[in-house]
């Protein structure tokens, strides 16, 4: 079979996605499928084959050439964090031209792009989540008004982005004004939350055949004041434990509040879904759900089938052998 790896995208995030697509890259069976890695920037979207020569993408059926015979694709594994890979935006780009692909379908993949409505869904679902306000650019709003909605300390982050860019915590009054402009700078929403007092966690859930299952859940015991962008990627930063010491009886609660998510977001394939764990109730709060989670060589997808005694090779066949299905 032909894989299109699709690595890069117009976000922050594309340095994180050329790491994920290259630890995917290494981790795909040969002996079954043939991986053409296509960077896809703004200006282009091409695959550069291994003399060096670089092809653009035939955008009408998404093909290639290369030595003169055109190479279509059996399946698209989306590696691009961010937008267009985790928005919807290629995904509704590939149910236009039937083929198959990794990720949440379209519709999915742009609600849960959004932080504040993927909230609104699963709460309806049953599953906590915090109070939160979302921001638009051209609606007016005052710092004493969301004090009166919100107990500090909030976070605000760009309501659709990711990997933390543009996020602060914000303890005091005098801090927020400034952290809603800086998330502002990366989104035209800002979505302002408060802070759950307790422990965090993520989780990758995946959906085989009809079967919902749960990786072991990381616990993610961060150095810095909260898991940004640095205490993500830089390593020996943040200590991740998989599998997370819980009781069984919080397991069972956090395993059920995954798969409602999972199941009313209408998730396909691998996805992650962060949360906490309230201190003092053990209450479970949904914080987000990443539906190209990453995929470098020590993000929490590789660490949580490890541990489960997944082989790489198989669990990427088997994600690729869904998405075809
Ligand atoms: N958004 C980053 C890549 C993650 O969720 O892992
Ligand atoms: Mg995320």
């Amino acid at each position: 079979k032909n894989i299109a790896l699709l690595a890069g995208g117009y976000s922050g995030e594309s340095v994180v996605s050329m790491q994920s697509a290259a630890q995917i890259e290494k981790s795909i069976p040969t002996e079954k499928y043939k991986v053409y890695k296509i960077i896809i920037t703004r200006d282009s979207w091409a695959y550069t084959d291994s003399q060096g020569n670089k092809q653009e993408i035939d955008k009408n059926d998404f093909s290639i050439s290369v030595n003169g015979s055109k190479v279509k694709f059996d399946c698209v594994f989306i590696a691009i964090h961010g937008a267009p890979g985790e928005d919807g935006l290629l995904q509704s780009y590939f149910e236009l031209l039937q083929i198959p692909y990794t990720t949440c379908d379209s519709y999915t993949s742009a609600l849960t792009f959004n932080k504040s409505y993927t909230n609104c869904v699963v709460a309806s679902a049953g599953v906590n989540v915090a109070k939160s306000v979302q921001l638009f650019e051209d609606q007016s709003y005052t710092v004493d008004e969301l004090l009166k909605t919100l107990k500090l300390p909030v976070f605000v982050k760009p309501n659709n982005g990711g990997s933390s860019i543009g996020t602060s915590k914000v303890k005091e009054v005098t801090e927020l004004e400034a952290a809603i402009q800086k998330a502002f700078k990366e989104d035209k929403q800002v979505l302002v939350e408060e802070f759950i007092k307790g422990r965090e966690f993520s989780c990758g859930v995946i959906k085989r055949g009809d079967e919902i299952s749960v990786l072991p859940v990381t616990e993610i015991i961060s150095s810095k004041e909260f898991f940004d962008f640095e205490a993500k990627y830089t390593p020996g930063m943040t200590r991740e434990v998989t599998p997370a010491d819980i009781d069984a009886e919080t397991l069972k609660i956090v395993h059920q509040n995954l798969k409602r998510s999972y199941m009313r977001l209408n998730c396909r394939g691998v996805v992650r879904i962060d949360f906490f764990l309230e201190e003092g109730t053990n209450k479970f709060f949904f914080l987000e759900v990443n539906t190209v989670p990453g995929q470098t060589e020590t993000s929490l997808i590789p660490q949580q089938v490890a541990a489960m005694g997944w082989d790489i090779k198989e669990f990427y066949s088997s994600v690729i052998e869904e998405a075809c299905k």
